[in-house]
């Protein structure tokens, strides 16, 4: 049985000084739902606002991105030493906006991911194609491509510390969602690359998240798929009632 994570990614979004409230809001306002686990991942200058707002309450703190140095001249970056120093847990890898404007590669992901899991983060990896891709044809391709590369070397040891999060990237932040039907034909391709990667038993116990356009009014009909067990969630992630709405659906899905 995989306990539904839904973790928000707030992206370039929330200042330092507007996050407690956010984060208790979303505490407040998500309590009564204790079969979901829930995460904010949040600009790095804003975990230590988060992280103490979220003491002694269910919510996890998670970052947008990690570096696989512990130390040294990497100005702008920081290492998972630095992050589970601040108290986080979670950390997303190789989100589809990395890839797009930062140069981020399949490499550079597992390099992150890797880092993050070996310092007992646990990583968010994010996969998916984008329109043109799906278009010709080259959804399965792109998908176990960004698997082999991105997951390489992650045993299945590792896998406790690993959620996968499906990102098509025409449904981020456009309005267009993929069906259900869409969506769960993707994620059992996950699974079933996974169980090549990793085994049967062990791909079984991976949370794969379903992320874009993810809303209140969408959520409980992708999450009642067999093989989404939560979601990554921009928009909707930062007013704690639409992302309390996801939880409840997540909390009904179980
Ligand atoms: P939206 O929910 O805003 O589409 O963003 C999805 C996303 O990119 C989460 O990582």
């Amino acid at each position: 049985m995989r306990k539904k994570i839904i973790a928000g990614n707030w992206k370039m979004n929330v200042k330092p000084s507007e996050t407690a409230a956010l984060v208790k809001a979303i505490a407040e306002a998500t309590r009564q739902y204790p079969d979901v686990e829930v995460v904010c991942c949040t600009p790095a200058i804003d975990v230590p606002a988060a992280v103490a707002a979220a003491a002694g309450t269910h919510v996890g703190v998670g970052t947008e991105n990690c570096h696989w140095k512990e130390s040294g001249a990497y100005t702008g970056e920081i290492s998972t030493g630095m992050i589970v120093d601040s108290g986080a847990k979670y950390v997303i890898v190789g989100h589809s906006e990395r890839r797009q404007y930062f140069g981020e590669t399949d490499e550079t992901v597992n390099l992150r991911a890797r880092a993050a899991i070996a310092a007992g983060l646990t990583a968010i990896v994010c996969i998916g194609e984008t329109l043109e891709e799906r278009e010709a044809g080259r959804l399965n391709e792109v998908i176990e491509r960004q698997m082999n590369v991105g997951l390489k070397d992650i045993a299945a040891a590792d896998c406790a510390k690993l959620v996968i999060a499906y990102e098509p990237v025409w449904a981020i932040g456009t309005g267009k969602t993929a069906t259900p039907d869409q969506a769960q034909e993707v994620h059992a391709l996950i699974r079933a690359t996974l169980a090549r990667l990793v085994g049967a038993e062990t791909a079984e116990t991976v949370r794969i998240q379903y992320g874009g356009s993810m809303k209140p009014g969408n959520a409980a009909e992708l999450l009642a798929k067999k093989d989404i067990d939560g979601g990554l969630i921009g928009g909707a992630a930062l007013k704690a009632d639409s992302f309390a709405g996801i939880i409840e659906a997540a909390q009904a899905a179980k």
